[in-house]
């Protein structure tokens, strides 16, 4: 399926690479509002340089890979579907409920398909622990935890601002790995509590290129959420931005009657799982596929080959959704001090076969 890609930023150099490397899409063209950066990926990456208007009105392109910043997910999605395109955003697909299901209705009137990042549950280690899940080892899961803490992006993004207004904050902008990867384990969620804070309402840039800069903060910086599933698991969710030199918590562990599961980052596609019970305490228990590379882009793949066999895709509208409800609910519940329950769900992703975990999309 030939594909093009709008937003040439930061994130757009690992979806240029891996879109070689996967056979279900070709990617032909690129685009963003500054044409300079388009033109610079489009060189180094041998596509064609195309302005706005050319890639929505593409005769060949069928699915857009939307990599802009949170903000513009909802309007660039929306011209892409308007234009017959199936699209699929970086995360988060969208900023509100409202827009998802817009987009999601939109979809639906022109048989299009909608995907959204992230993709990383689809790695070998994520892949792993859902089968430990499903052959049983666990029990019942009951309960769990899941910390993402560190100081802030502005130590490192050459545009940190947008991390700092609605659409980013360590929860619009990391909870999205960790409540997908909660997720494809554990079903959808049904009710969240939360509170939270902001440390800082001006945060000052470290990285090389922006040194002593300032940035505004329009968005809650930590927030401590607790997430009841469908299957009546209690999982406590901390996502923070205003940790500035902890200890390495563990990313998720989830608690069963018979064993413990600690599970990689979400934010990668590999990493060391462990697994125990009474008897043998935490041990590391082996990752035997091979696809744990960052493999950013498989869930375009996966939504291209899943369109030309008619099947659904893993990083689906629907889960993608509720992802946003989850994270929309976490904020109300922070600003109202009240339970709120979901009222999207979703079907846990397909689990990947083996052969597609070994391999690529070949
Ligand atoms: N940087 C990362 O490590 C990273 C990792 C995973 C996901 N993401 C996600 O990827 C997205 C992009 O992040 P980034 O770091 O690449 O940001 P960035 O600011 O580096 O790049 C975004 C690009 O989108 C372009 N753009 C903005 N609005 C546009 C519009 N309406 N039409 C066309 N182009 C537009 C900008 O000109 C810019 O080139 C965000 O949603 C982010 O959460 C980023």
């Amino acid at each position: 399926m030939k594909v093009g890609i709008i937003g040439c930023g930061n994130i757009s150099q690992i979806y240029f690479t891996n879109s070689k490397k996967l056979s279900a899409i070709d990617l032909v063209a690129c685009s963003d509002l500054d044409m300079e950066k388009a033109q610079g990926k489009a060189e180094e990456h041998e596509v064609e340089a195309i302005t706005l208007e050319e890639m929505y009105s593409h005769s060949e392109i069928q699915l857009i890979i939307n990599l802009t910043i949170p903000a513009a997910h909802y309007e660039v999605g929306k011209h892409c579907l308007e234009n017959g395109k199936h699209v699929y955003s970086e995360k988060p697909f969208t900023m509100t409920v409202f827009e998802a299901k817009e987009l999601n209705d939109l979809a639906k009137s022109k048989g299009l398909r909608i995907g959204s990042a992230p993709d990383t549950f689809l790695g070998g280690s994520h892949q792993a622990c859902r089968r430990i899940i499903e052959d049983g080892y666990l029990g019942t899961i009951t309960n769990g935890f899941a910390f993402m803490t560190c100081g802030g992006h502005e130590s490192w993004h050459p545009a940190p601002e947008f991390y700092y207004q609605p659409g980013g904050g360590p929860l619009w902008d990391m909870g999205p790995y960790y409540i997908t990867a909660l997720i494809n384990m554990l079903g959808p969620v049904k009710t969240v509590q939360a509170i939270g804070n902001i440390a800082q309402q001006h945060r000052t840039c470290t990285s090389e290129s922006r040194h002593g800069d300032t940035i505004e903060v329009n968005v809650t910086t930590h927030y401590t959420a607790n997430l009841q599933f469908a299957n009546d698991a209690v999982i406590t969710l901390i996502t923070s931005f205003d940790v500035v030199a902890g200890p390495k918590l563990p990313n998720i562990v989830l608690n069963g009657t018979e064993a413990s599961l600690q599970i990689p980052d979400p934010n990668g596609f590999g990493g060391e799982i462990k697994l125990g019970n009474r008897e043998t305490g935490q041990q590391t228990y082996p990752v035997l596929y091979k696809n744990c590379d960052n493999a950013r882009t498989l869930g375009v793949a996966d939504m291209a080959d899943a369109i030309e066999n008619n099947r659904p895709h893993r990083c689906s509208a629907e889960l993608v959704t509720h992802v946003v409800e989850v994270m929309e609910s976490i904020d109300k519940a922070v600003e109202t001090a009240t339970l709120i329950k979901l009222e999207t769900t979703c079907k846990q992703p397909a689990i990947m076969p083996v052969t597609k975990l070994n391999g690529s999309f070949e």
